[in-house]
């Protein structure tokens, strides 16, 4: 079995609005991708990181680097094209700096018998569904619902054939969970911390940086 990590790092981050894209802002003394990267690499036979075309300057040196795509899903495509080897890939978000090697490996154990298991957390706040309006339409059971992260861990036919699809298609998807769902496969939920937290706005960025500092 190869275990192939792949992090997702090829995003701008707009919604951040820093001076360099997202993975590449610097939160504790490392590159917020750098966080993630090191767990990976201690779980993982290679990590793969798919970056931004225009960071050629800011590339890790020390790992396999390729040039994301023009959605994220197409970004984890092009890092799996680089792992021909991969029978089991661990996709993982830059975004999230404070995964832990527990949760990648609990990831991975779960895949026995299935297609993919991802991490995932109980939901705590009430979901309503709302038309575009604001109306509200209906309020979800939240007993049965659950906030989706990563790592999402996979077989990796099973990934490759999922990530197969029109750029279109690729660019809808949230993650790559769902790309697998819609042709068929099995997934199975990960209970993850809450910590794990997705870095997308600056309040994020600084609730990540007391969270990692607070860890050291
Ligand atoms: N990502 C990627 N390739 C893309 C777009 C996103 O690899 N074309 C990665 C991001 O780098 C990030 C993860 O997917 O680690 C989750 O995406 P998101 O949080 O949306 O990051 P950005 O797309 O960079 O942020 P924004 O949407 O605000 O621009
Ligand atoms: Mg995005």
């Amino acid at each position: 079995v190869s275990v192939v990590g792949v992090i997702a790092a090829g995003g701008s981050g707009e919604r951040l609005g820093a001076s360099v894209p997202k993975a590449f802002v610097v939160l504790g003394g490392r590159a917020l991708y750098e966080w993630s990267f090191e767990v990976l690499r201690g779980v993982c036979d290679r990590v793969v990181v798919a970056v931004p075309s225009e960071t050629s300057d800011l590339r890790p040196q020390t790992s396999d680097v390729v040039v994301g795509g023009a959605s994220r899903s197409a970004s984890v495509r092009n890092a799996l094209a680089a792992a021909p080897e991969a029978s089991v890939v661990v996709v993982h978000d830059a975004a999230r700096p404070l995964v832990e090697r527990d949760l990648v490996e609990r990831c991975i154990a779960a895949l026995d018998g299935v297609d993919g298991a991802i991490a995932a957390a109980p939901v705590t706040d009430t979901v309503k569904e709302a038309d575009s309006a604001g109306r509200v339409v209906r309020t979800l059971d939240r007993s049965v619902l659950w906030a989706v992260q990563t790592p999402q861990v996979f077989r990796a036919d099973v990934l490759r054939r999922a990530l197969d699809v029109d750029e279109s298609v690729l660019a809808s998807a949230t993650d790559d969970a769902s790309l697998v769902e819609a042709a068929g496969g099995a997934i199975v939920l990960v209970e993850a911390p809450r910590e794990n937290i997705k870095v997308t706005t600056e309040l994020d960025l600084r609730v990540a940086e007391a969270m990692l500092e607070a860890r050291c």
